[in-house]
């Protein structure tokens, strides 16, 4: 065929298929491709990045050739790159993150909004996230999480993320580890720092996580919460209409007691329950027999009242804590026993979702 017969349409088609690598979305849609000059089989692309510095040009380079040297008449691929002008990041930021400029979290990004509470800290909270998290996925879901424990950040490490979220002005886009998008404020704070927070920041880290990070539909958002009920619980109930909140607490009653403030006050707040699951409910001893360490019927107590359905009991397992220390948590990959308890925990999650609608 000759070389003529080549056009720029059929060279936009065939880049509709690559994405931006960070963003996820395609580079005609997000408007990249500037510029397309062809000559005797040459195809020369010019690319606009939101950025200049982008360290990921060679995955344009390596996709943007892929894509167009099989069509008949291209010869040769050669890509050059400006940056975008301030206006036309704002452009691309508003289409990402929606409505960019309200405090209010748009339900078009995230179909369910869950945040996992406890009373007390140390229970199993961050654990259940993640672990939650990877079961959903598996059932073929879309997932965000927010860690939103300001004082004890741990989901990044909990995953082993070791990335860094890219900031376009004042939009965010998540990081992905597994298919699953997280935000924590520990991707910008090292670990061992200790960091004053007041009230008012906060609020707007919070609600900077809920309205200006491109979660881009997701079906799923589960937000990891501080202890007890704090500030951001409340900055969350108001930006989010309808979140749902799950309450995890230790077998122990005193415990539940504690959890149970919890949840009543953030029902004030507007948090519709969702149910309660129990942690570290007994332990399996080598010879079989079943030790409940931390005492028991604290979850069954406050499912009672609350009056929430107790979703399972999860038992104590070694393989739990050092699935979270090497950032592999147990259901990404587990059939322990723990593993199994996330699994039907995150199956009676769903069942009750469908029902509730
Ligand atoms: N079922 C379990 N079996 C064994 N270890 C567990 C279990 N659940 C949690 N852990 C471990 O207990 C510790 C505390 O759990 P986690 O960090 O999830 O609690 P948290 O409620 O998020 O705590 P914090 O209030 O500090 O954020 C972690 O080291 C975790 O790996
Ligand atoms: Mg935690």
């Amino acid at each position: 065929m000759s070389k003529n017969t080549i056009d720029d349409n059929t060279i936009l088609e065939a880049l509709q298929s690559v994405n931006d690598p960070e963003i996820g979305r395609s580079i005609v849609d997000l408007g990249m491709v500037n510029k397309i000059n062809r000559k005797n089989g040459t195809v020369k692309i010019e690319i606009k990045l939101t950025i200049m510095g982008c360290p990921l040009k060679h995955r344009f380079e390596e996709d943007v050739t892929a894509a167009l040297m099989p069509l008949e008449g291209v010869d040769k691929v050669e890509l050059s790159f400006i940056a975008m002008k301030p206006q036309e990041r704002a452009n691309l930021t508003k289409k990402m993150t929606g409505r960019a400029t309200s405090e209010m979290f748009d339900k078009t990004k995230a179909k369910h909004v869950i945040g996992i509470a406890s009373g007390k800290g140390g229970v199993g909270k961050s654990t259940v996230t993640v672990n939650l998290a990877y079961a959903l996925k598996d059932a073929g879901y879309r997932v965000g999480i927010i860690d939103a424990d300001v004082y004890g950040f741990s989901v990044p490490r909990m995953m082993g993320a070791s990335e860094l979220p890219t900031v376009i002005d004042d939009a965010m886009i998540p990081v992905t580890k597994d298919d699953i998008k997280i935000m924590s404020m520990g991707f910008f704070i090292n670990e061992d720092q200790a960091v004053l927070w007041r009230g008012p920041m906060l609020h707007k880290t919070v609600v900077q996580f809920l309205t200006q990070v491109y979660w881009d539909n997701l079906d799923f958002l589960l937000i990891d919460l501080p202890p007890g009920t704090g500030d951001i619980t409340l900055s969350i109930a108001q930006t989010v209409p309808d979140a749902h909140m799950l309450v995890v607490t230790t077998p122990q009653p005193a415990a539940s007691g504690v959890a149970q403030r919890v949840a009543e006050l953030s029902k004030k707040a507007n948090f519709k329950l969702l149910g309660v699951v129990e942690n570290m409910s007994y332990f399996t001893a080598p010879d079989g027999s079943r030790q409940n360490i931390f005492g028991e019927g604290g979850g069954r107590l406050l499912s009672t009242k609350l009056d929430q359905p107790l979703f399972g009991q999860i038992p104590l397992e070694t393989k739990v804590r050092e699935g979270g220390d090497m950032g592999q948590p147990i259901s990404s990959n587990g059939d322990s026993e723990a593993a199994k308890s996330f699994k039907e925990i995150t199956e009676k999650i769903l069942e009750k979702l469908k029902n509730n609608k």
